[in-house]
């Protein structure tokens, strides 16, 4: 990977490793498609990454703002993986699994897609593996990965609930534990609505537009039974998780309605922490997508807001039994 996609180096590091206050990483620069590198030593005490200091730091700002091309080479093959309704950059997802994982590190993803962790996972030199109940979308991954000349990742089809609930033996993927789950469900029926309004008048299109028709399929259950078989996915993925590895979640809001402020992320946040006693919360990033374009919602009589963030939801696995009793 050369140094242009690897993006610009950031300030130096001090002699000891240790990091020394940083301008601010905003506005990107064009080329920082990943975390920047540096020429610091990174802590011998750092048992979570390969990271210098001011790599570390760099990532600690609370908002990731991105415009990553979505053509040519530095797309990673976004021409075939833009037949899926919302693939993630992989330079993104690369951004995550190198703060989150050593070189080496395996990653999870039970809501795979088109492979966006998994791809992530070969640009850093990690073991992925993924599971998606469209056998089209993993086609769609092997199509990039031949595009791309790199070397698929294991990728399970199935109900990820069945996928992950099955025993495990030496030849499955899933038998070792990993570092990090990283994913992305759907968010809540939003894809499965009828489109109104401005995005109706601009594709002319009312009909929704799910990730699939199987009635397995998070992004066709009504809310509360999103939530139920979001929290009974994320518990079995959590449970392939090593003590003190990390999981990941990405969600964005819905409108809010009359009934319910519809901040999906402050839900899932909330379900997690009442069902999932194994995970802590940990904190959020805020994920700006600068090519996403501006719609006149609402315009000229209320105000709608476009919603150009999502929400980089992260926990961790208790490290120790004692650790969660002690809570
Ligand atoms: C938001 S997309 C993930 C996109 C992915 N990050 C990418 O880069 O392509 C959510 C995915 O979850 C899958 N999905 C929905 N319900 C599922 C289930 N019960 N088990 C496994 N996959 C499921 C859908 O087919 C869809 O591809």
């Amino acid at each position: 990977m050369s140094n242009a996609e690897r993006g610009t180096r950031n300030a130096e590091d001090t002699v000891e490793g240790k990091p020394s206050p940083q301008p601010s990483p905003h506005p990107i620069p064009r080329s920082a498609l990943r975390l920047p590198r540096s020429e610091g030593r990174r802590d011998p005490r750092n048992r979570l990454n390969d990271l210098t200091g001011s790599e570390w730091l760099y990532f600690l700002s609370s908002v990731l703002t991105t415009a990553y091309p979505v053509n040519g080479s530095e797309s990673y093959g976004h021409n075939l993986r833009r037949a899926h309704p919302s693939p993630k950059p992989p330079q993104l997802m690369a951004t995550l699994i190198e703060f989150f994982t050593q070189r080496g590190g395996r990653v999870l993803d039970p809501f795979a897609g088109v492979g966006g962790t998994l791809l992530g996972c070969a640009l850093t030199e990690r073991d992925g593996v993924g599971i998606d109940l469209a056998t089209g979308y993993r086609d769609i991954y092997h199509a990039v990965c031949t595009q791309e000349n790199l070397a698929p990742q294991p990728f399970l089809i199935g109900d990820a609930r069945a996928v992950l609930s099955g025993a495990a033996d030496d030849a499955d993927p899933l038998a070792a534990p990993f570092d990090l789950v990283l994913t992305d469900p759907p968010y809540g029926e939003m894809l499965s609505r009828p489109q109104e309004g401005e995005k109706r008048k601009r594709t002319g299109r009312a009909d929704p537009t799910p990730f699939t028709d199987d009635a397995a399929d998070l992004g066709n259950l009504t809310r509360a039974a999103f939530l139920a078989a979001l929290v009974e996915i994320i518990g079995l993925a959590a449970a392939r998780l090593r003590p003190g590895g990390h999981l990941i979640l990405f969600a964005k809001d819905l409108q809010p309605t009359a009934e319910h402020h519809n901040l999906l992320h402050a839900d899932i946040v909330a379900r997690f922490a009442a069902a999932l006693p194994a995970l802590r919360f940990r904190g959020l990033k805020l994920w700006v997508d600068q090519t996403i374009n501006l719609y006149p919602f609402g315009y000229p009589y209320s105000f709608v807001a476009n919603q150009i963030h999502q929400y980089i939801l992260i926990w961790q696995k208790h490290a120790d039994p004692e650790e969660r009793r002690s809570r």
